[in-house]
């Protein structure tokens, strides 16, 4: 097994995880913004405002993702946005966070498929 499995497998043990437990699903609404803020502010040390957050969320609500453990609670979040540059698609992530005690566990680097997201 190599030094990544193995601690995957520690960490997810610890957390007395499954795999497939954590569940991703794409932005819901204005009534899922207040838990976003709160794991953002809780990990990162850059204040932002409502503004801010809401100029991501309402203009490209398709490129938030949520990861939330088996009890429902917010592990994850990423916050991103998208324009045209020299008639180039460029894309650009706002806000990445993982709560701490569930980092290293590949949820940060969860890539956009269809059967992960609900
Ligand atoms: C950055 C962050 C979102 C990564 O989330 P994560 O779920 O732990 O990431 P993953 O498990 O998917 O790991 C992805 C890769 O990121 C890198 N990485 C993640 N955490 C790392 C760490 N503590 N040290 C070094 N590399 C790390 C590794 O390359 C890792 O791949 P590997 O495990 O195969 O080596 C998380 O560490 C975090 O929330 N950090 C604080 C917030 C922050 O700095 N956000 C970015 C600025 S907005």
């Amino acid at each position: 097994m190599t030094d990544k499995a193995s601690l995957v497998e520690d960490l997810t043990k610890k957390l007395n995880l499954k795999e497939d437990d954590i569940q991703y699903t794409a932005y819901k609404g204005e009534i899922e913004i207040q838990e976003i803020i709160a794991l953002i502010e809780c990990e990162l040390s850059e204040p932002y405002t409502i503004f801010t957050y809401r100029f991501f969320l309402n203009n490209w609500p398709e490129l938030c993702f949520l990861a939330r453990d088996p009890s429902g609670q917010l592990v994850g979040i990423v916050i991103s946005k998208k324009s045209i540059h020299n008639h180039l698609q460029r894309g650009y992530i706002g806000m990445i966070v993982v709560d701490k005690r569930y980092r290293r566990l590949g949820i940060g680097m969860k890539r956009e498929k269809e059967e992960h997201i609900r």
